[in-house]
């Protein structure tokens, strides 16, 4: 069902979810020219309402409306967890139109999906990014440290997460639990047989944190080639906390009040060759107001031609510079 025929360069699906309406909220602050869409008509129709922006409403398998939709678009950002379900289609889509691709993912298979459809990116003159929430400032932090050692061999990075989990990214979590404790190692996704906790400096605060894959070890791995990756998480995945994941259970996400009284940090360790380690930490706003800080950034970005063709992360586009555009987002050296 299509209900507006207005064009515009930007669109947003999975936008009436909880993250997908503070994407879509800081659109419409920075006055970009967009419209969302989603499976659900009453939630999208009453956002578009809200917002007074143009609505499509299908499912993410329906390629006919995908084609219609897309038609005008330069860039879709796809907000639609969990995105085992939805990211094929959606890429599918952004091929076929010669759309640029964004989504939110925290899903390792995602981000291994995007690598595969690397050369058809190629082919359709797009980027191709899954993963430009979190690891926009991740792989910031990764790059401006890779820059300041020879020849890097090794990144350890902890990611301390504020604000809690919002319902879909509890149900998405099973899939990045699912997978045990994956880091790389000598270029090579492996598991960890011995994962042990690791203390990183957040600033003046020391945190115990724990092995959890992030999709550091592929995204990361694209944006710096580091050959030795291990990532580490302030918190429990709640997947595997969690024995009944009945969605109507789960809250939507953490209220603006709750997302506003912390912050989010990662911390990083790089080495180079000759056993040099330098450091340095993130201070960002809290999990779910910096993903949409982050992936509208992106957006933004390439609403203004700037992006790479092909399969990308946000260091391998952007570089550490991308970390400017991220509002109330600071990186700090840290002094050994
Ligand atoms: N790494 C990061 O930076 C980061 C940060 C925040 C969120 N995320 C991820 O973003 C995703 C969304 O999180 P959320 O908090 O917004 O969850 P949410 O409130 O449950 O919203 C999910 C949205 O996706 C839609 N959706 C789900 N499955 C779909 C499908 N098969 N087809 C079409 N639409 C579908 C939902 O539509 P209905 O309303 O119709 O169900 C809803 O609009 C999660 O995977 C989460 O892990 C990642």
């Amino acid at each position: 069902m299509t209900m507006n025929t207005q064009k515009s360069k930007l669109l947003i699906y999975g936008a009436s979810g909880y993250t997908g309406k503070i994407i879509a909220a800081r659109a419409k602050e920075l006055t970009l020219d967009f419209e969302i869409a989603g499976r659900d008509a009453v939630k999208t129709q009453e956002l578009a309402k809200q917002l007074n922006v143009p609505f499509h409403v299908f499912t993410v398998d329906d390629e006919n409306a995908w084609k219609k939709v897309l038609e005008n678009k330069q860039v879709l950002i796809n907000a639609a967890g969990p995105f085992k379900f939805t990211a094929q289609q959606a890429m599918n889509a952004c091929l076929n139109a010669g759309v640029h691709y964004l989504d939110i993912s925290a899903e390792l298979d995602t981000y291994r999906l995007a690598e595969s459809l690397d050369g058809k990116a190629k082919e359709a003159g797009i980027q191709l990014m899954s993963g430009a929430g979190l690891f926009v400032s991740y792989d910031a932090l990764a790059v401006h440290l890779a820059k300041l050692v020879e020849q890097p061999q090794q990144l350890k990075i902890g990611f301390q997460h504020y604000g809690g989990f919002s319902k879909g990214s509890v149900l998405s979590s099973k899939n990045i639990t699912d997978l045990g404790v994956l880091i790389r190692k000598d270029d090579q996704i492996i598991q960890n047989d011995n994962p042990e906790p690791k203390v990183f400096s957040f600033g003046k605060k020391q945190l115990e944190c724990l092995p959890t894959p992030l999709g550091g070890i592929i995204l990361t791995y694209k944006s710096t080639r580091i050959p030795n990756i291990e990532e580490y998480f302030s918190l429990k995945l709640p997947a595997s906390d969690i024995p009944d994941l009945n969605p109507e259970n789960l809250p939507d996400g953490p209220t603006q009040e709750e997302r506003a009284s912390g912050r989010n940090a990662l911390s990083a360790e790089v080495t180079g060759i000759d056993g040099n380690v330098v450091k340095a930490w993130i201070d960002a706003p809290s999990g779910y107001d910096l993903t949409p800080l982050s992936v509208v950034a992106v957006a933004s970005r390439i609403l203004n031609d700037d992006f790479k063709v092909g399969y990308q992360s946000p260091g391998s586009a952007y570089g550490e510079d991308i970390i400017k555009d991220i509002p109330d987002t600071r990186l700090i050296d840290l002094i050994n």
